[in-house]
């Protein structure tokens, strides 16, 4: 073997080493992690996390117990600060709810598969079977505009936007994200992450896609800065 074909196989080796240690720091591979759920990272229909009903007004109020307890802080501060009632439209949902779910928004569109794609997502890919997203809605809205643009606009919508991350949730779906979250923007969908990951992600603007890769070749840094400083 050539030298040059030596420094290339030891390159596609390295390539290889690489992807393997970033398969095993997946966020899919620690259940207390920064835990990544899209098309690309999806989850077993037998994902069943710990969840609890929210002390909160609305509908499918079930939440990890980590995240429902973030979530009545939100809406106490809500109603205190910007004086609205903030409700619950959905949070956990099995993964057959998601299924039901997709196929009557496939109905409703005759079919369109891009235009289902465009806001639900197919059993498996969905945040809200982690039990760590909410739909969060306004009471004075109606249901259609709660699940709307008209949320965004609305008072409790302005208010989540701007203080959803001192609470430890990031609004997931975002207008210019599109082509990254794989949705249409969403100003109601709220992801639970722990209070220091929201606050560096609002910092920083970056959908969950983004930080995510940013954080795992940060570890993968490390370790091979620990390796070298071993040797
Ligand atoms: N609407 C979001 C993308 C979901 O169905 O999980
Ligand atoms: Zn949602």
């Amino acid at each position: 073997m050539s030298f040059l074909q030596s420094m290339a196989s030891l390159l596609v080796s390295c390539g290889l080493l690489m992807q393997q240690t970033l398969m095993e720091l997946s966020p899919q591979n620690d259940p207390n992690g920064l835990l990544l759920v899209n098309r690309e990272w999806r989850i077993s229909s037998e994902y069943y996390p710990q969840v609890r009903q929210a002390q909160v007004s609305g509908q499918v109020r079930r939440l990890r117990p980590e995240a429902a307890s973030a979530l009545e802080e939100m809406y106490k501060a809500a109603k205190e600060e910007a004086g609205v009632t903030l409700v619950s439209v959905s949070g956990y949902r099995e993964y057959d709810k998601q299924e039901r779910i997709y196929r009557a928004k496939l109905k409703r569109v005759k079919g369109d598969v891009e235009a289902a794609n465009a806001y639900v997502a197919l059993p498996g890919a969905s945040e809200h079977q982690t039990g760590l997203a909410m739909d969060v809605g306004q009471r004075s809205l109606s249901s259609d505009q709660n699940l709307s643009g008209s949320f965004g606009d609305s008072r409790g919508g302005k208010w989540l936007r701007e203080n959803c991350w001192r609470f430890g949730f990031i609004i997931r779906y975002q207008e210019g994200w599109e082509e990254i979250t794989g949705y249409e923007s969403e100003p109601w969908h709220v992801r639970y992450v722990g209070k220091t990951y929201a606050e560096m992600m609002h910092e920083n603007n970056v959908p969950l896609e983004v930080f995510v890769q940013l954080l795992r070749e940060d570890t993968l840094m490390k370790l091979l800065t620990e390796e070298g400083e071993m040797k």
